[in-house]
């Protein structure tokens, strides 16, 4: 028996960081995204008389396997044995939310081969559980995770805000370094929660920043979508490079596409910066105008990727 499921990445557009149960996996704030297309997770999950992960042909490394198999562990207590095979086509590790195309593939492959007959809600909830961005790339295009009040997390999962086909927009991903990221989200977020003084505003402001960003998406107001997502970003580095000892994902080119973004404003086309755990630069734009900031973006990148909205996990059939 064995079952098998595709992901898409999705960026925050209004930001997740920071925990308020780390058992849970439940977010101090609420977080708006938006699902990419073109990225992908697929994965496979497959009962057998003992457990393995493969990422690609090969093994995985001990620490990715076990952090897979010990969040199907949670998910399904005394489960029986599986292979997982998973496959992403871009990097890991380098602040492109492979943890949530991958833990949302994850998810809907192992609930399928346990007969796991569950509603997207609770799927999304499952997933968070492995990685919390994980819990928005259920839907297609603008996904909002409330952070939700219950202690147990069954109100802290997914909800669809809009579908991909509301708003004709690009997210121009430009990739800035690739390798493992230094200090990985779970660390960073909890380095900035105890050590940064600005972590207590971030959390006081997010909520207001998550409404402002669904109106926007709804009116597809895309300068003030930009404004409050360039905020909350800036918001959320602000706490990290506020942290003892610092984190600061940022490098040269970093710095540079974000100076790109502020002159395309300059000069007239609405584009918008936004940035996760590492040193990418994605930036939100109308369809239209992507050819227009991907010309910017590339003398200051090794590479640009220009995403459209994209759809909801699913099974293959
Ligand atoms: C900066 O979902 O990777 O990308 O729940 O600890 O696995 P864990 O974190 P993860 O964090 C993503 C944080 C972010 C912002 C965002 O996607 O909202």
């Amino acid at each position: 028996m064995s079952r098998q499921a595709i992901a898409h990445p999705n960026i925050a557009l209004v930001k997740y960081w920071g925990k308020r149960d780390l058992e849970l996996n439940l977010p101090a704030v609420s977080s708006l995204s938006l699902t990419l297309d073109g990225f992908r997770t697929v994965t496979t999950v497959e009962r057998s008389s003992g457990d393995a992960v493969f990422v690609g042909p090969a093994r995985a490394s001990d620490r990715f396997a076990s952090r897979a198999l010990r969040f199907l562990d949670t998910l399904v207590p005394g489960r029986p044995p599986v292979v997982v095979k998973t496959e992403s086509n871009f990097p890991a590790g380098a602040g492109l939310a492979s943890s949530a195309s991958g833990f949302a593939a994850l998810t809907l492959a192992a609930a399928a081969t346990f007969d796991q007959d569950l509603s997207l809600q609770r799927l999304s909830a499952w997933s968070r559980r492995g990685s919390g961005s994980a819990c928005r790339s259920f839907w297609g295009g603008f996904v909002v995770w409330d952070r939700g009040t219950r202690a147990d997390g069954s109100d802290s999962h997914g909800h669809p805000l809009a579908p991909r086909e509301h708003w004709d927009v690009a997210m121009v991903v430009a990739i800035v370094a690739t390798g493992p990221k230094a200090v990985g989200s779970t660390e960073g977020m909890e380095r900035s929660r105890q050590t940064s003084a600005y972590y207590e505003q971030w959390v006081a402001t997010a909520e207001a920043d998550v409404a402002e960003g669904r109106e926007a998406v709804l009116a597809r107001d895309l300068d003030r979508l930009g404004a409050v997502m360039e905020s909350s970003t800036l918001k959320m580095h602000a706490t990290m490079h506020t942290a003892r000892p610092p984190i600061l994902y940022w490098q040269a080119g970093t710095v540079a596409c974000l100076h790109a973004v502020a002159g395309l404003r300059e000069s007239g086309t609405s584009a918008w910066a936004t940035m996760d755990a590492g040193p990418q630069v994605k930036v939100l734009c109308a369809a239209s105008d992507a050819e227009t900031v991907r010309d910017a973006l590339a003398p200051h990148a090794a590479a640009v990727h220009v995403l459209r909205p994209g759809s909801g996990a699913r099974l293959v059939p």
